[in-house]
């Protein structure tokens, strides 16, 4: 479906709970999320219906987020479930990687056929300070898993941090040499709760280009990544802004919280729910949603956060 700005919406990003096992500091609180109850947040049914509703208005692909996806009970089956939608012609999921050993195979064979897998260090320390409980060893056996389960692309994510990360850059865009993968730095939003960090947190995705001068641009692949390659790479490196230079001209997409919240708008406080609906009602409010999708998500900034009235963990990024 095209949106009143003339953007075709082809892409749902659905995030199946707000959970998870670590607690990235940008990402959501130390004590974690205040549960919700079972009943405020979507059933697998209606998760089904939602994607079902979504492929009837032209949604082709489908990415699974969180919190973190594999530490829902029945994410396989919902996986399998989204697969079988017609319309949907890709599954795409974000992970932390921690329990990829033991779902990567599942996963592929459920239809899924792409991954992100988040990591922002490659120092045990750090790792474990910025998630405040992940250990990296895990982190990297989940990405092993990932390479060996033969999934078509694999991207590591790397949120920018100045002051925890930056000094980091060349190391982790060189992983693109040494596995098959892309890695992409993401600028650091400034969300409701991520008031860990100070201004200098907040640095712009042209310290990676002023870091690796050698980096040969490549043409554009319709994603929201810049795209780069190091010379004799595997992988490419891929710089997304979406604070230095935002993309919402040609934002393509539309998200589900876990407690059933259409948000046409990742930073806008707008939601539309769709608990307790039809399939045929979801279609409507879907609609509506597409329709009132704003134009850009207005300043971000350090000083200027983001409106969403959520932490990330709740929305999916
Ligand atoms: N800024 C940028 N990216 C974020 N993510 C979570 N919180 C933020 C934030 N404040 C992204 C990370 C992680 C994914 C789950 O969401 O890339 O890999
Ligand atoms: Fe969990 Fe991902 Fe948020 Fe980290 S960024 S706390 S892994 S949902």
């Amino acid at each position: 479906m095209i949106d009143r700005y003339g953007r075709e919406i082809r892409y749902l990003r659905l995030s199946v709970t707000e959970l998870c096992n670590l607690r990235c500091r940008y990402c959501m609180p130390e004590d974690g999320v205040c549960k919700k109850r079972h009943e405020e947040m979507l059933t697998q049914e209606e998760m089904l219906s939602a994607i079902r509703a979504a492929a009837s208005l032209g949604i082709q692909k489908l990415r699974l987020t969180g919190g973190e996806p594999l530490v829902k009970p029945n994410i396989v089956s919902l996986c399998e479930g989204a697969a079988q939608t017609p319309g949907i012609r890709e599954i795409c999921l974000t992970t932390n990687g921690l329990l990829l050993p033991r779902l990567a195979k599942d996963l592929r064979a459920a239809g899924v056929k792409r991954l992100n897998i988040s990591l922002d260090t490659l120092d045990p320390e750090k790792y474990h300070y910025i998630t405040r409980r992940g250990s990296l060893e895990d982190a990297l056996k989940g990405i092993e898993a990932a390479l060996a389960a033969g999934f078509e692309k694999i991207k590591l994510n790397t949120v920018l941090i100045g002051g925890f990360n930056d000094g980091e850059i060349r190391p982790l865009a060189e992983l693109t040499k040494r596995y098959p993968v892309d890695l992409r730095f993401i600028e650091l939003m400034p969300m409701y709760d991520s008031g860990d960090f100070g201004p200098e947190a907040f640095i712009p995705y042209t310290v990676v280009t002023d870091t690796l001068p050698e980096l040969e641009p490549l043409p554009a692949d319709g994603s929201v990544a810049k795209l780069y390659r190091l010379p004799g790479a595997q992988g490419r490196v891929g710089l997304i802004s979406p604070v230095s230079a935002h993309f919402c001209a040609s934002c393509n997409r539309i998200r589900i919280t876990a407690d059933g919240k259409i948000k046409p708008c990742l930073h806008s406080p707008d939601e539309l729910s769709i608990k307790g609906l039809t399939e045929e009602e979801m279609v409507q409010v879907l609609r509506r949603a597409i329709l009132e999708k704003p134009q850009w998500h207005g300043e971000l900034s350090y000083k200027e956060r983001s409106h969403a009235n959520r932490n990330m963990n709740q929305i999916g990024g």
